[in-house]
């Protein structure tokens, strides 16, 4: 659904990944794990058309994709929940969420289905929706972050970072409503975590980036094992 070949990016001269590879198939749960400034985050802004590729070319649903503008790869159906929460803090949940779907020309039932669909997945947010999203915790700011995402319908979606700053508990918390919108939505899904084990544990496939390569992919189940990830990445 989603394959990335041979992509090089830049910062200015510095280059920030390099020959990266990737794939995403129909169904899948994939991960992207490794350290700080390794380039996962170049990876998803480059696929969602923020970053420009250099070489390489990137294709979505069998449609070349690369350095489109951002909104009409959104419009392709893929969505990106960046890194930190982007919510528009003075604004409701509920306008937020409204926020999400605006490219969407939703008629009235439609959003309210939509809406609907959201409290179900986080019933939270049902709670609260008349509340300014920026007194939110942490922890439901990152689920109406989520939310708003959602609300356009996409078709494939990736999350930076999803536990980034949440206490542990909020943390397995999150994971149990990405594998429920995986369930709800069944569409594919990555995850871009310095979390190893978590990310390793939800998805079906992970890739290793080291420096702006990958270094290293394959089942989640296998690498979990592999004493090479134990070591680098799991503390063990
Ligand atoms: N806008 C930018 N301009 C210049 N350099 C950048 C920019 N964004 C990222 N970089 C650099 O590119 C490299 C990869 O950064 P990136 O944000 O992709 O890493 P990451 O794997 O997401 O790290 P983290 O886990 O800390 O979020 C880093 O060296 C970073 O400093
Ligand atoms: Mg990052």
């Amino acid at each position: 659904m989603l394959r990335v070949e041979g992509i090089d990016v830049f910062y200015g001269k510095v280059q920030a990944l390099y020959h990266v590879d990737f794939e995403v198939h129909e169904g899948e749960t994939v991960s992207i794990i490794g350290s700080n400034g390794a380039g996962k985050s170049t990876l998803m802004k480059t696929i969602m058309g923020i970053n420009k590729t250099a070489k390489g070319s990137i294709e979505f649903k069998s449609q070349k994709i690369n350095n489109l503008p951002t909104n009409k790869i959104v419009k392709k159906g893929l969505i990106y929940i960046p890194e930190g929460r982007e919510i528009f803090p003075k604004m409701t949940v509920l306008d937020n969420l409204k926020m999400g779907a605006y490219s969407k020309r939703y008629s009235m039932a439609q959003m309210r289905g939509k809406l609907e669909e959201m409290f179900e997945i986080y019933p939270r947010l049902k709670e609260r929706q008349s509340q300014l999203a920026g007194s939110l915790s942490g922890g439901e700011q990152q689920m109406l972050a989520i939310a708003r995402g959602l609300m356009s319908t996409p078709e494939m979606i990736m999350f930076d970072e999803p536990s980034l700053g949440l206490a542990p508990v909020i943390v397995d918390e999150m994971f149990d409503t990405i594998q429920r919108i995986k369930q709800l939505l069944k569409i594919p899904i990555i995850i871009v975590e310095q979390n190893a084990y978590m990310a390793m544990k939800a998805s079906d496939r992970t890739y290793v980036m080291e420096v702006g390569h990958i270094v290293n992919s394959g089942k989640s189940e296998k690498l979990l094992d592999s004493p090479d990830i134990k070591k680098a990445y799991l503390g063990a």
